[in-house]
């Protein structure tokens, strides 16, 4: 019988054990794993067949929805928008030790989201957004410490942010939106939470000032606090503590005093959504600066005064609302020079004087509104053989003279016409028969 050199027996035997430790642990955890799936999905609703899959004479790896790593361990489940109902509550955690993806999004879940899913410990992604999770968001989801992703948005979850998930180190995108969150009283538990990009939080019950953790995340380039009901002013030193913003949302808030001068410092800001707040002061010419701007929307506000001209130089806006603004002006001919321009509303203010006939310049426009101002003279008929793509045009509720443009046969896929409550005479023009869509 030949004999190893005792170093090399040695080594083989270290090999050996390594691979019986190796297929030994593999397959004892793969049965477990199909085991913990097995058992929940025995407390799931789901509709019929689709978990003929996840049987025991297939391997757990080829089950729909389930991926492997390497060692063959359950790395991520993926369920998204299959209809599947009922609890987390007989999910086994403990079972799971290498997933690092479990997205759940879009289903009819409901019921706690149960404090045992922070032994994931190697969860990188957890989306449970649009289901029925209630109940509150249990801290213990603080201790995730390789979570990048965190999306609870769209769900009926109640009572405060736990303070604990901001100290999760590794998080990039927290997403808590659409939910009947309420802000702690003591925001002062809370850290800066520097590795977040995207932060959202809207359509909660948050009160009060603008929250300082938000304000320490130095690294947000989106955030959404839109629809809570958040007061007090626009921090002046927010474009100096986020000075990567390039999407802002507060609309649907409490927030008051003047736009501040400072966020003419983000230089990077694309969206500016600051509409429904109690902000007064005018709307300011630095705006005109922000080329970067795609959208601003500055609708019922308190703002007054007039439309900056300047306004005009935006070359990338898409997106402009001032409606309901308190604006006392006429209307800047410079605003015909928004060429990316799809969405203009102007209603609600106390405008004066003509529709500028530059406005043809914006070829762009999808759908324009300027009803309930003061506006005078005849509406540019213009407009509508330069705007194809036009499909609602409102004007009511002004002065306008003249006769109903011809021209209108032309915006072929018009569907909204509002022009009533002006003087204008005439017949609706024949041309108008040609407009399949329309709904006046
Ligand atoms: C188990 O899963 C395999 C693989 O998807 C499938 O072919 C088989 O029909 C399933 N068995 C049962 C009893 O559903
Ligand atoms: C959960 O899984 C672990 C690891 O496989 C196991 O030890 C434990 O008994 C399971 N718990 C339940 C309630 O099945
Ligand atoms: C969550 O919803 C379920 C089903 O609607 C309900 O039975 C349960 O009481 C709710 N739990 C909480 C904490 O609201
Ligand atoms: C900030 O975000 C960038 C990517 O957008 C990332 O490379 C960087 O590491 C982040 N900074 C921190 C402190 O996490
Ligand atoms: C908004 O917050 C104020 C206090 O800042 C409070 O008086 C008011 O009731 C709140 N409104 C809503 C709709 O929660
Ligand atoms: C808030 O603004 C962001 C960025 O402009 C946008 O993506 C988001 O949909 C807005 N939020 C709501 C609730 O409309
Ligand atoms: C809005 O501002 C006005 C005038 O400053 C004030 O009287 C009113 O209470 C404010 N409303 C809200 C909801 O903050
Ligand atoms: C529209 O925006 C693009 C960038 O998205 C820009 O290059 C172009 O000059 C703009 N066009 C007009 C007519 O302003």
């Amino acid at each position: 019988m030949p004999t190893l050199e005792p170093d090399h027996a040695f080594a083989a035997g270290i090999l050996l054990l390594a691979v019986l430790v190796f297929v030994g642990v593999g397959h004892a955890a793969t049965e477990s794993e199909a085991d913990a799936l097995l058992a929940w999905k025995a407390s799931l609703d789901y509709p019929a067949t689709m978990f003929s899959s996840w049987n025991k004479t297939a391997p757990v790896c080829s089950w729909l929805g389930v991926s492997c790593n390497a060692a063959g361990l359950v790395e991520s489940l993926r369920l998204r928008g299959l209809g599947l109902g009922g609890t987390l509550d007989e999910l086994n955690a403990t079972a799971l030790p290498a997933l690092t993806t479990l997205d759940l999004n879009g289903n009819n879940f409901f019921g706690a989201i149960p404090a045992s899913l922070s032994r994931l410990r190697s969860l990188a992604e957890l989306d449970l957004g649009s289901n029925g999770f209630n109940g509150s968001i249990p801290p213990q989801l603080g201790g995730l410490s390789s979570l990048v992703g965190l999306r609870l948005y769209n769900n009926n979850l109640v009572g405060d942010i736990p303070h604990q998930l901001s100290r999760l180190p590794r998080i990039v995108h927290f997403d808590l939106g659409a939910n009947f969150l309420t802000n702690p009283n003591d925001y002062l538990r809370f850290s800066p939470m520097p590795t977040v990009t995207f932060m959202s939080l809207y359509l909660n019950y948050l009160t009060g000032s603008f929250p300082e953790f938000v304000l320490e995340s130095s690294n947000v380039t989106y955030l959404d606090l839109s629809q809570n009901n958040v007061s007090g002013p626009i921090p002046y030193s927010l474009p100096e503590k986020l000075p990567n913003l390039k999407y802002l949302n507060l609309s649907v808030n409490a927030f008051s005093g003047q736009i501040p001068a400072s966020l003419s410092k983000l230089s990077k800001l694309r969206d500016l959504r600051i509409a429904t707040n109690n902000l007064t002061g005018g709307i300011p010419d630095f705006l005109g600066s922000m080329f970067q701007l795609r959208v601003l929307e500055l609708g019922s506000n308190l703002l007054g005064g007039a439309i900056p001209s300047v306004l005009g130089q935006l070359q990338m806006l898409q997106r402009l609302d001032l409606r309901s603004a308190g604006l006392v002006s006429t209307i800047p001919p410079q605003l015909g020079n928004l060429g990316n321009l799809s969405f203009m509303d102007l209603s609600m203010n106390q405008l004066t004087g003509v529709l500028p006939p530059t406005f043809a310049g914006m070829h762009k426009m999808r759908e324009f509104g300027a009803a309930s101002n003061k506006l005078v003279g005849q509406i540019p008929s213009a407009l509508f053989t330069s705007w194809p793509e036009l499909i609602s045009f409102q004007a009511f509720g002004n002065s306008f003279t003249g006769k109903i443009p011809a021209e209108l046969g032309k915006a072929t896929k018009l569907g909204i016409l509002y022009l009533f409550s002006n003087d204008l005479t005439g017949s609706i023009p024949i041309e108008l028969g040609e407009l399949v869509n329309l709904n006046t």
